[in-house]
């Protein structure tokens, strides 16, 4: 039986990395998908990948116009939305606070952040409809830090509150709230952050150490962990930051704290 049939799933950041495993996965548990990213390229690409019985919209999740113009395009196209994914998200600058630039901040705050209350300012009456649920993707950073991290790390740290407030909030209309925190995952985003680091060429040995199963993985781990949220599975699950982190936060560093022993 698939999970997740004839759910229609609004589903931010999707056409790339964690986003578009998470697209996959949904179709096929049955869902119908609106892709929303600022990326034209990468829409027709998962859209090449997914069918054309799903939706590709270009918007930028820290505009309100956009946002609100998607939310109204989803629901002319399919008449309903089950599930507002928040995945969307930006990861530069790789620097201490007092390096950050101004407008670096406002930056991953107006995406990371800001974009989730614009989805939720436009997409709740939606929700409220169907009883829907809303899914965000945090991070592990959020919970325990970064160094050289510490504006993003913030971000998730927002993410995390957001998540746990609304689901109070929105358990009145029996929506449910929850996050999703990976550590690493192989994406664009983590090649990038990669190379912002000193020790460019150590950084795989690294990720893999980070995470107590031995390696870094790819998206399809927390794919599988959004269906299961987005699913009436977590029927009784809201308010949680769950991680998808294959032990991360149980020994954060591991490889260095070994080689101290
Ligand atoms: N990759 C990791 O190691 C990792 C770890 C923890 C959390 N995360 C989180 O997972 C989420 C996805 O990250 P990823 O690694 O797949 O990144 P990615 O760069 O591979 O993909 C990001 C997606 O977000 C979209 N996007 C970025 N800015 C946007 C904007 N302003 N408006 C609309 N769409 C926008 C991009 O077009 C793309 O589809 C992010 O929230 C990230 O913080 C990633």
């Amino acid at each position: 039986m698939q999970l997740l049939k004839d759910r229609v799933i609004f589903l931010t950041g999707g056409s790339k990395g964690i986003g578009l495993e998470c697209a996959i996965k949904y179709a096929e548990e049955g869902a119908r998908i609106a892709i929303i990213s600022n990326d034209q390229a990468s829409i027709n690409y998962a859209i090449s990948i997914l069918g054309k019985e799903h939706l590709g919209l270009l918007a930028d999740v820290s505009n309100p116009k956009d946002i609100q113009r998607a939310i109204t395009d989803t629901q002319l196209r399919f008449g309903k939305i089950d599930v507002i994914h928040n995945n969307a998200g930006i990861a530069h600058p790789s620097k201490n606070i007092h390096e950050t630039e101004d407008w670096e901040w406002d930056n991953l705050f107006n995406i990371n952040v800001k974009g989730i209350y614009f989805t939720t300012k436009f997409g709740l009456n939606a929700l409220i409809e169907t009883k829907g649920c809303i899914i965000n993707t945090s991070s592990l950073v959020g919970d325990i830090g970064q160094e050289d991290h510490a504006a993003y790390s913030a971000t998730k740290g927002a993410v995390n509150a957001l998540t746990k407030s609304m689901a109070l909030d929105y358990a009145k209309y029996k929506i449910r709230v929850n996050a999703v925190a990976p550590a690493g995952v192989w994406t664009q985003m983590l090649e990038d952050w990669g190379k912002e680091q000193n020790d460019v060429e150590g950084i795989k040995n690294y990720l893999d150490g980070i995470h107590a199963l031995g390696y870094c993985p790819n998206g399809d781990v927390v794919a599988d962990a959004c269906v299961f949220l987005a699913s009436d599975k977590a029927r009784f699950i809201t308010g949680i930051i769950m991680p998808v982190s294959g032990g991360a936060e149980l020994g954060y560093k591991r490889i260095n704290h070994l080689e101290t022993i």
